[in-house]
């Protein structure tokens, strides 16, 4: 394998180890949703990584046990800052970049489509009902530009 093609598959917890680090290094540091991690909640990315790690072990290989709440850490921070469709753009575009950048394959696939869709979803509950139903504000809108930005990464 050389430094410019991803050839494997993400194969299990050692693999998503690898890219939760690279994935929340690169969110941390990054200026439009770093500061929810930062400024925001505080997070500490020893604790944190742990129960990222078995929330996606859980939904790819469904191999951990992830027991906790995911919706509400993101309900204390959207009520904080209000998290916008372009912040959950931003979310996903670096999450299909540091997967592509190191795997490929059907669980690659896999953990892209999961994350946009838990991305979506989390954006709908987010926004509810006071989020309008057309234009950049609409429920569920994750900009299509960051998305298809992946295939450039
Ligand atoms: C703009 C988008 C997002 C931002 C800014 C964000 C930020 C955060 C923050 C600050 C926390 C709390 C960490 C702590 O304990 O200090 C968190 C937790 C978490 N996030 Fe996100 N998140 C985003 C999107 C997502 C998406 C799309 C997913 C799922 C694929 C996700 C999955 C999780 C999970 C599983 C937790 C851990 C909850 C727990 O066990 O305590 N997040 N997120």
């Amino acid at each position: 394998m050389n430094h410019f093609a991803a050839d494997a598959d993400i194969r299990g917890r050692a693999d998503l180890d690898v890219v939760l680090r690279r994935f929340y290094t690169a969110a941390f540091a990054d200026r439009q949703i770093g500061p929810f991690f930062t400024e925001i909640a505080g997070t500490d990315l020893e604790v944190h990584l742990p129960r990222i790690t078995d929330f996606w072990e859980r939904a790819l290989f469904r191999s951990a046990d992830y027991g906790r709440n995911a919706f509400a850490p993101h309900a204390a921070l959207h009520s904080a800052r209000a998290m916008t469709g372009a912040d959950f753009g931003r979310w996903v575009q670096l999450w299909n970049a540091t997967i592509d950048g190191l795997h490929r394959g059907p669980n690659a696939e896999r953990a892209k489509a999961q994350g946009e869709r838990i991305a979506l979803a989390l954006h709908r509950r987010l926004a509810g009902d006071s989020a309008p139903l057309h234009g950049e504000g609409r429920v569920g809108f994750v900009p299509l530009a960051a998305v298809e930005l992946r295939s450039v990464a």
